[in-house]
């Protein structure tokens, strides 16, 4: 990071301190996750704490102060020279205070004692409820042990607010800063499905696709998905969070994938469908044009002149036109709208808020329970599909036939970007692809 990215964080901060009057908002980093005995998982920042500070040791936690004199106040791991001989590079308070930018930083050793003294005589904490059963711990432990002082004239903050709701609505809207980001890790899967599709062909096993996506990733320099990577053959396409990738592909199967990097902590999420063999079959064209139809209409509802809702009505309606032209779906369209018949062949929605985390902090409805008007900045993903599994009532050719087309999409001040353009998805584009 540049110095410039440091004050995109501390602007955040500030951002923070300006929404929540005296209070002090303490946000907990998450915690190491052991896999087995004395190895970890990858270690991975809380996306609220990485948001407000940028800083991903763990061991760590922000305190944000509003008032009068607002500051900021990290805490994370003193420096420890065997440690690093073992583990790699510690900040220690005093360089993270200096390179984040915060206004203190102390060992994380002194989080009780500190938090008594800072959030005594404030009147509300704001803090992620809920988060873990540590944090939700460490928040009624401050209070107990405040409330016990009240004798010696010690002030115990009177209201607890879920801080989601301010951060929710200022992780909703991308910055610059951001959206660079997000372009260019949707950029990388790209690639990365492109390279899959290049290399896909029958007999190989799902899981060979997955390593030349993970290759294309690392080849970058990502260090991890944004989620685990879908590689679905065949049938395995209609199950939606099928993440075995082991079965061997056979000549004829559709094969759909979905995947996404993280760059920065940004995540992509695509899914791409494709024949084994490189070309479509008749009845798959006919399906896959079905869903690359509803993903078009839902994508000509993204922009600021559209509720949230509106895309995932469009694509909705155009599928239900497509179930029932197959005969999939009996009765008007209206009924299988109402009695949600569509429901066995397409039951997800058609996307979701898409920024540091894969299903994005921010709420859907506005507080008077409306559907949410899309504004520049918010980034989501487009990602109608179909879904048939093998039922004594459809015709034994629909069987198995899973596709999904998904996209990340920018809303823009002119309608929307699709920042994931850069792999095909007409059938042309993606034969072309697979024949060269
Ligand atoms: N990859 C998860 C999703 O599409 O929502
Ligand atoms: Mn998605
Ligand atoms: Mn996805």
């Amino acid at each position: 990071m540049n110095q410039k990215n440091y004050q995109e964080f501390k602007k955040r901060r500030t951002a923070l301190t300006e929404k929540i009057g005296d209070g002090v908002a303490v946000i907990f980093n998450a915690h190491e996750a052991i896999r087995n005995r004395d190895s970890h998982y990858p270690y991975r920042s809380d996306s609220y704490f990485y948001y407000f500070s940028g800083f991903s040791e763990p061991q760590s936690a922000l305190f944000i102060l509003g008032g009068k004199s607002p500051k900021t106040i990290l805490f994370c791991r003193n420096k420890n020279s065997e440690m690093e001989i073992w583990n790699g590079f510690i900040y220690g308070p005093k360089e993270a205070k200096e390179v984040f930018l915060f206004d203190e930083a102390y060992d994380i050793n002194l989080l009780d004692e500190i938090a008594l003294k800072e959030i005594s005589g404030r009147e509300k904490i704001y803090y992620r409820i809920g988060q873990n059963t540590f944090s939700d711990q460490k928040i009624n432990d401050w209070i107990k042990a405040l409330r016990e002082k009240t004798r010696a004239g010690v002030q115990t903050p009177q209201l607890i607010e879920d801080i989601s709701h301010i951060a929710d609505e200022m992780r909703l809207i991308k910055s610059d800063f951001e959206i660079d980001i997000m372009k260019r890790s949707a950029k990388i899967a790209s690639l990365a499905h492109n390279r899959a599709m290049k290399f896909a062909k029958p007999q190989i096993y799902e899981y060979e696709l997955e390593a030349e996506i993970v290759h294309e990733f690392m080849s970058h320099g990502i260090r991890a998905p944004a989620y685990q990577s879908i590689v679905a053959s065949g049938k395995n396409a209609c199950t939606l969070h099928y993440v075995d990738n082991n079965s061997k592909i056979q000549d004829g199967d559709l094969i759909l994938i979905d995947a996404g990097c993280e760059l920065d902590s940004y995540a992509s999420d695509i899914s791409r469908t494709f024949p084994a063999n490189g070309k479509f079959s008749k009845i798959q064209k006919d399906f896959y044009q079905l869903v690359l139809e509803a993903q078009s209409v839902a994508l000509s509802k993204v922009s600021s002149n559209h509720h949230w809702n509106e895309p995932h009505e469009a694509a909705l309606s155009v599928l239900i036109d497509g179930f029932k032209d197959f005969g999939l779906c009996q009765g008007s369209h209206q009924e299988i709208y109402e009695t949600g018949a569509y429901k066995e062949f397409y039951m997800h929605r058609t996307g979701h808020w898409l920024g540091l985390d894969v299903h994005d902090a921010g709420d859907y409805k506005t507080i008077a329970k409306e559907w949410k008007q899309l504004q520049p900045g918010m980034t989501l993903t487009v990602e109608p599909g179909c879904y048939i599994r093998p039922s004594p009532n459809i015709p034994e050719e629909f069987w198995n036939i899973g596709i999904r087309i998904e996209d990340d999409v920018l809303v823009t001040h002119h309608g929307h970007e699709v920042l994931t353009k850069d792999s095909p998805k007409t059938i042309e584009s993606i034969e072309a692809l697979m024949a060269k």
